[in-house]
């Protein structure tokens, strides 16, 4: 388990930029924490070191959103959910989340992830973001592969 802190919202993008970089395709994130805790910043940051060239948003209107990547990036896509809204698995079980975990080209990251469990694989990596100041964040990163 990694803890980093971030002082401001810029600076979560970059983290998430990081890890997206390395990311090879296949990778699940397990995201939870309060509401305004950063996991939407810093997934706008994953996204964007995946080659993601739109701005990702909230999804908690569509619940799930599919960006495809630029062309020569080592992830062909990454899919957005926001769990906040569903009652639980489910509902992405409708929404074919099976299909998408089993896309080895694809990103999934998950927010309000503790309401969707079950969907998770035993190789997902868990990030949990905590509300420390107004500018400060703390996130907890658990990889289990
Ligand atoms: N260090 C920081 N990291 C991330 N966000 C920060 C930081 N400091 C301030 N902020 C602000 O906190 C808010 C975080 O909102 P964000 O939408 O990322 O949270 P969230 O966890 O996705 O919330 P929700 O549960 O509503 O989806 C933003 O307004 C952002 O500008
Ligand atoms: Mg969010």
């Amino acid at each position: 388990m990694e803890k980093i802190i971030t002082h401001s919202a810029q600076e979560t993008k970059t983290l998430g930029q990081a890890i997206g970089q390395v990311c090879r395709g296949g990778e699940v994130f397990y995201l939870s924490g309060d509401l305004g805790a950063g996991k939407t910043t810093f997934l706008q940051g994953l996204a964007k070191g995946l080659g993601v060239n739109s701005s990702v948003n909230s999804p908690t209107f569509n619940i799930l959103k599919i960006y495809k990547t630029k062309k020569g990036s080592a992830v062909k896509s990454f899919c957005h959910i926001d769990a906040y809204r569903l009652i639980g698995a489910k509902d992405l079980e409708a929404l074919g989340i099976k299909e998408i975990l089993a896309d080895k080209d694809a990103v999934t990251a998950i927010e309000w992830a503790e309401k969707v469990k079950s969907v998770f694989p035993k190789n997902t990596i868990k990030i949990k973001a905590k509300h420390i100041t107004d500018n400060e964040r703390e996130f907890a990163i658990d990889d289990k592969r």
